[in-house]
C-alpha cells in the first residue's frame, strides 16, 4: 500500500534561524513517525543547517529545485550531487512557480528528473494546470501532457523513486484548493496515465502529493480521497503549528 507522503515547500521563505527553529519542532513532534513519510524543502542555503537539525530523525530533506549537471560552469546553479552531499533525498522538480515565474520547459524538466535519478535523488515531479486552462475544458490534456514529457526516458524500475504532485496553478498560494474532487478526478487521470505507460502495479504503487492551499482545515477532506496519498505543501508549512496538523492528518488516514 501507498505510505502517506508529506512534503513542505518552503520556496522563498524563512531565514536561518526561523527554518531551523521550525525544522527542531517538526523533529521533536514528529521525528520518530514511521508511518508517514515526511520531507523538508527549505532554500538551497538552509540545507545543510536544516538537515543538521533534522539529523537522527525519520524527516527527510529535499530541495526546490537542480540543474541537468554535475559539475563545470553553470554559475547560480545547483548540482544532483552537492544536494546528495548536505544530505538531500527528495528534490521539486517542474513546480509550477519554476515553469510560469522561470520559464522552464517540459525538455528542461524532463532533463532534470533524468539526471537526478542517475545521482539515486528522488525527484517529486509537479504537474497542474492554469485557471484558463481548467476554464477551456483543458485540464486532462495539459496534466497529460506534462507527466509524459517529464517522464519521457524514464525507466520502469525508475518509478519507485518518483513523486508525482499536482498542484492546479489556480490554486497555490491562493488560499482556494481545489475540491476534493477535482483533485481525485486529476489523481486518477495521472495513475492511469502511469499505469498505461509503465504497468498496473507501478500505477498502483505510485505516491500522488496533492499541492495547492492546503491547511489543516481542509488537509482531511483532500487526503480522505482514495488517489490523494499525501500532500505538498507550501505556506502552511511554514510553521510546526499548521504544518504538524497537516501530517497527523495523514498519518490518521494512512492506508499504509
Ligand atoms: P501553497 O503552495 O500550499 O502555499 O498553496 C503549494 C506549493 O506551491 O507547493
Amino acid at each position: 500500500m501507498r505510505k502517506p507522503f508529506v512534503a513542505g515547500n518552503w520556496k522563498m521563505n524563512l531565514d536561518l534561524e526561523a527554518s531551523c527553529a521550525v525544522a527542531g519542532e517538526l523533529k521533536s513532534r514528529l521525528g520518530s513517525a514511521t508511518d508517514v513519510t515526511v520531507a523538508l524543502c527549505p532554500p538551497f542555503v538552509y540545507l545543510k543547517a536544516v538537515g543538521d537539525v533534522l539529523a537522527g530523525s525519520n524527516i527527510a530533506l529535499g530541495a526546490q529545485n537542480v540543474y541537468t549537471e554535475a559539475e563545470g560552469a553553470f554559475t547560480g546553479e545547483v548540482s544532483g550531487p552537492m544536494l546528495l552531499d548536505v544530505g538531500c533525498q527528495y528534490v521539486i522538480i517542474g513546480h509550477s512557480e519554476r515553469r510560469h515565474v522561470i520559464g522552464e520547459t517540459d525538455e528542461l524538466i524532463n532533463a532534470k528528473v533524468l539526471k537526478v535519478l542517475e545521482f539515486g535523488l528522488k525527484p517529486i515531479v509537479c504537474v497542474g494546470e492554469k485557471l484558463q486552462q481548467r476554464q477551456a475544458g483543458r485540464t486532462e490534456r495539459v496534466v497529460s501532457a506534462q507527466l509524459k514529457n517529464a517522464l519521457e526516458g524514464v525507466g520502469k524500475d525508475q518509478m519507485a523513486s518518483i513523486t508525482v504532485a499536482y498542484e492546479p496553478v489556480w490554486a497555490i498560494g491562493t488560499g482556494q484548493n481545489a475540491t476534493p474532487e477535482q483533485a481525485e478526478d486529476v489523481h486518477v487521470l495521472i495513475r492511469s496515465l502511469v499505469s498505461d505507460l509503465y504497468d498496473q502495479r507501478v500505477g498502483e504503487d505510485l505516491i500522488i502529493q496533492y499541492g495547492g492551499s492546503v491547511k489543516p482545515e481542509n488537509a482531511a477532506e483532500l487526503l480522505r480521497m482514495e488517489n490523494v496519498d499525501g500532500a505538498l505543501v507550501g505556506g502552511a508549512s511554514l510553521k510546526a503549528e499548521s504544518f504538524v496538523p497537516i501530517i497527523e492528518t495523514a498519518r490518521s488516514l494512512g492506508r499504509s
